[in-house]
């Protein structure tokens, strides 16, 4: 199983049957609050009837074409609709199936792009401590989680350096929104920058707002540094949005929400509700134009699944999106942070809870490690919110809270009121 203990899962299993709107019903019949979407994803609630319905349409009308010098309608028109909810000028789309591709294809097109503009030299990485981009293996390269890398050091990619994380709580516990300490961190790459020679340096991926990781929130001013100083050295500039596209934050994306444009997204997740596996990254057109434009005839970039842009996933996304739109859900999520913020907030002085931040509709609340045993007591209190009718989610001793944007005021104070419960019982 992934990222499962499996003999622990073996012998307690969590099961889960069936899932409508805003809960899950497990094997036995009890009924679960999502509190995470899923794994982030499912953004617009469980089994919407139009999204269902698009996918059984379409799978009984053209379940696969290839995509390799063939195409389908469906493929064109879910680009389309995902590059209008792209920032201005994020037009290109490429379609994968998952988080994880999307990073590596947006890897390979930002080493593509120097290339194509005779900048071959142009092949570091630049990630950050604490970010997570999947778990191919330019995701963990440019990842900064100890864990995912360990095992696999030896065959890592070369040449990737790392900025230091963001997260600090002694400066901004408790925060609201974005702290406001840390905008200098950025700053940190100019150092990198300097020590490898910006003109070997391809791109720096970052999550605008760290997820996996514990909700981490960008200081105020942060992300606009990191825009600047790529922008001076000639280098492109990835957000990983795999969790904050499609409405986490309250916009379309966090490029969006916090008015910063990258020059690549990635996506996944919420692009599909989850509801049939799918990615994509939005690249800027003018990094489209210089690799198409490089290739005097035949295949401009080698890269693709035998997926990309399948016709059930196309069908998802366009449902999805339409949901999106007609549901107004990305300005529901705005409209209901304040009352999610203060929600969360109302656990500041709960036993155990040594941070709370929070941002659009995702929160993390950080608990004090048990002496010995870091992540034990963050497991246990998901174990009994989940027995108790709550799914949460926990990295470490953090727990992430990030609902499904069409949940109400009455079911974000069960979770907070849940969590608050547990905690009491949690030694
Ligand atoms: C920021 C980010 N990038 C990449 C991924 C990997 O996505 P997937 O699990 O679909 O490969 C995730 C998954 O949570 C993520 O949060």
């Amino acid at each position: 199983m992934p990222f499962t203990a499996n003999r622990q899962f073996k012998a307690d299993p969590r099961m889960l049957a069936g899932a409508k709107d805003m809960y899950y019903t497990a094997l036995d019949g009890k009924q679960i609050l999502d509190g995470t979407a899923g794994l982030w994803c499912v953004n617009a609630g469980h089994c919407r009837k139009e999204i269902a319905e698009a996918i059984a349409s379409q799978a009984a009308h053209l379940d696969y074409a290839p995509g390799f010098q063939l195409g389908h309608p469906l493929a064109f028109e879910a680009a389309t609709a995902v590059a209008g909810l792209m920032p201005a000028g994020m037009d290109r789309i490429f379609f994968t199936n998952s988080g994880s591709e999307s990073v590596d294809t947006a890897l390979k097109i930002a080493l593509a792009y120097h290339r194509a503009r005779g900048e071959g030299q142009r092949t570091r990485l630049i990630g950050r401590e604490r970010g997570y981009h999947g778990v191919g293996f330019g995701g963990i390269s440019v990842g900064g989680i100890s864990g995912n890398r360990k095992t696999f050091s030896g065959a890592l990619l070369p040449s990737v350096d790392h900025l230091p994380h963001t997260h600090n709580l002694e400066k901004n516990a408790f925060s609201k929104g974005q702290p406001a300490w840390g905008a200098h961190l950025a700053d940190e790459l100019e150092r990198i920058l300097a020590l490898h020679d910006p003109s070997t340096v391809a791109a720096v991926i970052v999550e605008p707002m760290a997820g996996s990781t514990g909700v981490l929130i960008p200081p105020q001013g942060y992300l606009e540094r990191l825009r600047e100083i790529t922008a001076k050295h000639g280098i492109l500039l990835i957000f990983d949005e795999v969790i904050t596209a499609y409405g986490r934050l309250g916009a379309a994306t966090a490029s969006e929400y916090f008015g910063v444009t990258p020059d690549l997204i990635t996506m996944a997740k919420g692009v599909s509700n989850a509801a049939v596996p799918a990615g994509a990254v939005a690249v800027k057109r003018d990094v489209h134009d210089a690799i198409i434009n490089a290739v005097n005839g035949g295949i401009e970039f080698f890269h693709g699944y035998t997926y990309s842009a399948h016709p059930l996933a196309a069908a998802a996304i366009l449902a999805t999106l339409d949901i999106y739109r007609r549901d107004n859900l990305f300005a529901r999520a705005r409209e209901l942070a304040p009352v999610f913020e203060k929600a969360v907030h109302g656990l500041q002085g709960a036993r155990h809870v040594i941070d709370v931040r929070n941002i659009g509709l995702v929160a993390g609340v950080e608990l004090s490690p048990r002496d010995g045993a870091p992540g034990a007591r963050a497991a246990e209190v998901f174990k009994k919110c989940f027995d108790a009718g709550v799914m949460v989610r926990y990295t470490g001793d953090i727990l992430a809270i990030s609902p499904p944007l069409i949940i109400n005021e009455a079911q974000i104070a069960e979770i907070f009121d849940t969590i608050g419960k547990v905690l009491k019982e949690v030694a």
